[in-house]
C-alpha cells in the first residue's frame, strides 16, 4: 500500500484539479458525497438504517478512489481506470454507487498491473482437457447457483427475467449482459473463446473474470450456455 496523502494536500489537490477544469466526481468528494446522499435515498426511501449503512459504505468508498486516484497523475492508465469506472457506475444521476466503483477500479488495476509485471493469468492458454466429460444438467445447476450467471444474463439465459435483487442495477450497465439464449456471437464463438471469456473476463465490461467457478466447472456451464444458445 503507498502511504496515504495527507488530508490538507489532498484537499489542495482537488482545489487546483476543480480550479483549472479536470475536476472529477470522484475527486471532488463532497460532490460525490452528495450524490451518494441521493442514491442512498432513492434506493432506501423508507429504511433510514439502511440509508445510514448505504451512505457509509458509500462514503469509505469515495474516501478510498479519491486517495486511489490521487497517487496516480493524469493520463497514465491507471487514473483512466478510475474514470472508466466512474463512468460505469456513477453516471446515471440518483443511482450513483461508488461502492461499485471502487469494486470496479481495484478489479481493473489488479488484472492491469499482472499484465504489467508480465506474469500472465494462468488461463491465458487454457488447455481444455475436462471439455469432454460435461454435463449440461451440472452446468445449469452451476449457471443458476454457485456461478451467480442468472444474477446478470437471467434466468435461463433470459437477460429479462432477473433475480429481483440485481435487475435495478442491471438498467444501467453499459454493454448490456448478452442474451445466451439468441446471441449470434456466441453461436460462432469455440468453446474455448467462451472458456477464456468466462475464466478471463471481457475486457471494460461488467462480464468480469469468473473466478469462483473452476475449469471443469465452466466447461460444464459451457455445455449448459450451448443447450441454451439457439439464434
Ligand atoms: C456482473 C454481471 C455479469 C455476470 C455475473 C456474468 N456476466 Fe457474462 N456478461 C456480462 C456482460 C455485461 C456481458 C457483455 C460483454 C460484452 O458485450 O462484451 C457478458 C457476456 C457474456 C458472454 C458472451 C460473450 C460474447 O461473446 O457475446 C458469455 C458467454 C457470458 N457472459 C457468460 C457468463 C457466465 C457463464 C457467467 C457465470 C459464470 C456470467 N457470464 C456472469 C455480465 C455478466
Amino acid at each position: 500500500m503507498n502511504k496515504p496523502i495527507r488530508k490538507p494536500f489532498r484537499i489542495a489537490l482537488a482545489t487546483i484539479a476543480i480550479i483549472i477544469g479536470i475536476a472529477s466526481p470522484v475527486l471532488a468528494g463532497d460532490d460525490a458525497i452528495s450524490k451518494a446522499r441521493t442514491s442512498c435515498t432513492n434506493k432506501w426511501p423508507t429504511d433510514f438504517r439502511m440509508q445510514k449503512y448505504c451512505l457509509d459504505k458509500q462514503k469509505t468508498s469515495i474516501q478510498e478512489l479519491a486517495e486511489l486516484f490521487d497517487q496516480y497523475s493524469q493520463g497514465t492508465v491507471e487514473r483512466d481506470i478510475v474514470i472508466r469506472c466512474r463512468d460505469k457506475w456513477a453516471a446515471e444521476p440518483g443511482t450513483e454507487d461508488y461502492k461499485m466503483v471502487l469494486y470496479c477500479t481495484n478489479q481493473q488495476m489488479e488484472a492491469y498491473q499482472a499484465l504489467d509485471s508480465g506474469s500472465t493469468p494462468k488461463a491465458d492458454r487454457p488447455t481444455p482437457t475436462s471439455a469432454n466429460d460435461t454435463s449440461p444438467t451440472i452446468g445449469e445447476a452451476l449457471y443458476h447457483g454457485k456461478g451467480v450467471c442468472k444474477s446478470c444474463h437471467g434466468y435461463g439465459g433470459d437477460p429479462s427475467n432477473l433475480p429481483i435483487a440485481t435487475g435495478d442495477q442491471l438498467k444501467r450497465m453499459h454493454p448490456k449482459p448478452t442474451d445466451i439464449r439468441t446471441s449470434t456471437d456466441i453461436q460462432k464463438k469455440t468453446d474455448q473463446d467462451i472458456f477464456q471469456i468466462i475464466k478471463l473476463g471481457s475486457p471494460g465490461t461488467a462480464m468480469i473474470a469468473m473466478d469462483h467457478v473452476n475449469d471443469e466447472e465452466i466447461w460444464h456451464i459451457i455445455s449448459y450456455i450451448r443447450t441454451i444458445n439457439r439464434p
